[in-house]
C-alpha cells in the first residue's frame, strides 16, 4: 500500500489530494480545490501574477484539509507530488516549492509530474482496468494535444494546435457572448438551444498533419458577432454556440479518424482535460468511437479540470519507474 498526497498549480486552481495504491487499484481520499475563477473572472481570463499570489495564500489551507478529510498525518504518506510543467511558470512554481519544503522537512520523496500526463491519469482513477496503449486527446484551457501513448510514462506528442487552444477558443468566444470567464460550461448548455446552429470554418487544419488551428474559427465568429452587430441585428446567441460548437467538435472527429486511419494497431481512445467535459464531444466521440469499434474511455467531469487527484494518479507510474527529483526541481513553461 502506497499513499500520496499531490499538488497542483499550474493555471488557476490550487489544488491538494491524498491517494492510495492498493494491489493496484487507485483510490481518492480527499480532493481539494481552491478554484481562483471568481478572482480571474473581473479580468476576463487568469491574471498570471495574479494568479501565483492566490496560490501562495491557499495551499497550505488546502493542504492541512486534504491531510484532514484523508484522516492522515505527514506520517501516513508516503511520497509527495507536484505538476513541475507544463505551465504559467510563476504558479507552477508556488506548488513546486511548497512541495520541495515539505518533502525536504518530512523527508519524503519527490515526484514530478507532466500536466498532460496528469490529465490522462485522471482516467485510470475512473477506469481502473485502463490500461495503455491507446490514443489520448488532451484538450484545456492551455492544450490541444494527440498523443500516442504506449505505456504510462511513454507519450509521444503527433498533433496538437498551432495557435489558440480548444478550451481558449470556447473562452474567448464566450466572452464575445457576455458570459463571465470561463465561458466553456456556458457555452456547452447554450449550443443546445440554436436550432439553426451557424456554419463557421473547420478547426482541422487541411493538411496531413493532425494539427488544429482554432483561432480561425474563433476569429470567424467575432466577425460574424461584429458585422451583426454593426446592422443593429439581434444576436442569435445560441445558433453562434451551436454552431462554434459543431465546427469545433467535428474538427476533432477529423483529426481523431486520420489518426486511427494511421495507427491500426490503436484500439482505445482516451480523452481528458477541461474541454472533455463537453457533452457535444463526448456524444460525438460515443458515436465515432462505436463506428470504428474502438473503445472510448472518459474521465468523470469532476475529473476533468484541473485537479490534484490525477497528478497523485500519475505519480504512481513515476514512482513504478524510479523518476524522482530533489530540492534542485525546477518548473518548466513548456512539457519536458
Ligand atoms: O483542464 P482545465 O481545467 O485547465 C487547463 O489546464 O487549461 O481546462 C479549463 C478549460 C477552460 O477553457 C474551460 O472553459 C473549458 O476547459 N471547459 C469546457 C467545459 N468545461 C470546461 N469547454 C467546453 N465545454 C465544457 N463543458
Ligand atoms: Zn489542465
Amino acid at each position: 500500500m502506497m499513499r500520496i498526497l499531490a499538488f497542483e498549480s499550474s493555471c488557476d486552481e490550487t489544488a491538494a489530494a491524498v491517494l492510495e495504491r492498493k494491489d493496484g487499484k487507485i483510490t481518492v481520499l480527499s480532493d481539494i480545490v481552491a478554484s481562483q475563477v471568481a478572482i480571474h473572472a473581473k479580468f476576463g481570463g487568469v491574471v498570471p501574477e495574479i494568479a501565483s499570489r492566490a496560490h501562495s495564500e491557499a495551499i497550505s489551507g488546502i493542504t492541512y484539509e486534504a491531510l484532514e478529510k484523508a484522516n492522515c498525518t505527514m506520517d501516513d504518506i508516503d511520497a509527495i507530488a507536484v505538476t513541475s510543467n507544463p505551465g504559467l511558470i510563476g504558479a507552477l512554481l508556488v506548488a513546486v516549492n511548497f512541495a520541495k519544503s515539505l518533502a525536504y522537512s518530512y523527508n519524503k520523496p519527490l515526484i514530478p509530474v507532466n500536466h498532460i500526463k496528469g490529465h490522462i491519469a485522471a482516467n485510470y482513477i475512473c477506469h481502473p482496468e485502463l490500461k495503455p496503449p491507446f490514443i489520448g486527446f488532451v484538450a484545456s484551457g492551455g492544450h490541444t494535444s494527440v498523443v500516442r501513448v504506449e505505456g504510462y510514462r511513454d507519450h509521444t506528442l503527433i498533433g496538437g494546435t498551432r495557435d489558440d487552444a480548444m478550451g481558449e477558443s470556447f473562452d474567448k468566444v464566450g466572452r464575445v457572448m457576455g458570459m463571465p470567464y470561463p465561458g466553456g460550461a456556458a457555452m456547452d448548455k447554450l449550443a443546445y438551444e440554436g436550432k439553426n446552429p451557424m456554419k463557421f470554418p473547420s478547426a482541422a487544419i487541411r493538411d496531413d498533419s493532425l494539427d488544429f488551428s482554432f483561432s480561425g474559427i474563433k476569429t470567424a465568429v467575432l466577425n460574424t458577432l461584429n458585422q451583426m452587430q454593426q446592422k443593429g441585428e439581434e444576436i442569435p446567441r445560441a445558433d453562434i454556440a451551436a454552431g462554434f460548437t459543431e465546427a469545433a467538435v467535428s474538427s476533432v472527429v477529423i483529426k481523431l479518424g486520420m489518426t486511427f486511419d494511421r495507427t491500426p494497431d490503436m484500439k482505445t481512445l482516451v480523452i481528458a482535460g477541461g474541454v472533455a467535459a463537453n457533452s457535444h464531444l463526448r456524444t460525438a466521440l460515443e458515436k465515432f468511437t462505436q463506428k470504428r469499434g474502438i473503445a472510448l474511455y472518459m474521465p468523470d467531469r469532476s475529473l476533468c479540470g484541473d485537479n490534484a487527484s490525477m497528478i497523485g494518479a500519475a505519480a504512481f507510474f513515476e514512482w513504478d519507474a524510479g523518476n524522482l527529483a530533489d530540492v534542485t526541481l525546477n518548473a518548466y513553461a513548456y512539457s519536458v
